[in-house]
């Protein structure tokens, strides 16, 4: 009778064994497959972040750099602060919907009817930060924004 039952319980605990062997088995190759999935989802979500944000942040310098170069070099003298315009010069909110990147470099490198020629007068890396900025100008800004802007 004793002896029966530990023929059971251990019959019982050589089944449970080979069940979490098993089951260790399988855990452990699911827990690897995760750790490869988090480890590459969250290197390309960096890769992409970092990627996305540096060219984010560069261009953004660029424009910022730009807005200086607009201010210092005397585009404001004709075209106003914010480049609304005054009137010498027109306004220039819209310009980078209107002209691509070549038409603008060209405009401040060559000036012309009643603009003057900025070629000699900017760095490469001014005419091309001016560009950056000019050609994200693709909305007229509202009133009330040009009021503030202008202050
Ligand atoms: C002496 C006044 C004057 C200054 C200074 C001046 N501009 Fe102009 N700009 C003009 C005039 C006038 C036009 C219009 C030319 C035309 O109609 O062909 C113009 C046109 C432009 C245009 C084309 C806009 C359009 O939609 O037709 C751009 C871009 C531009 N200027 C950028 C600049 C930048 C950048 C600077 C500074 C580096 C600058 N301008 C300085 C007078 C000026």
């Amino acid at each position: 009778m004793a002896f029966n039952r530990l023929k059971v319980s251990s019959a019982k605990a050589t089944k449970l064994d080979i069940a979490m062997k098993h089951g260790s088995y399988g855990v452990r190759i699911a827990q690897l497959v995760a750790t490869f999935l988090i480890v590459f989802t969250v290197g390309a979500c960096l890769l992409s972040t970092h990627a996305g944000g540096s060219t984010q942040a560069s261009s953004r310098a660029s424009r910022e750099a730009g807005a200086m170069v607009f201010h210092n070099k005397g585009c404001e003298h004709c075209h106003g602060p914010s480049g609304l315009g005054t009137e010498k010069g027109p306004d220039l909110s819209t310009v980078g919907k209107r002209w691509k990147k070549p038409r603008i470099e060209h405009q401040i490198i060559a000036g012309g009817n009643g603009m003057p020629a900025f070629g000699e007068a900017l760095q490469p890396d001014e005419v091309k930060s001016l560009v950056e900025f000019l050609s994200a100008k693709r909305k007229a800004l509202k009133q009330t924004q040009q009021a503030r802007e202008v202050q």
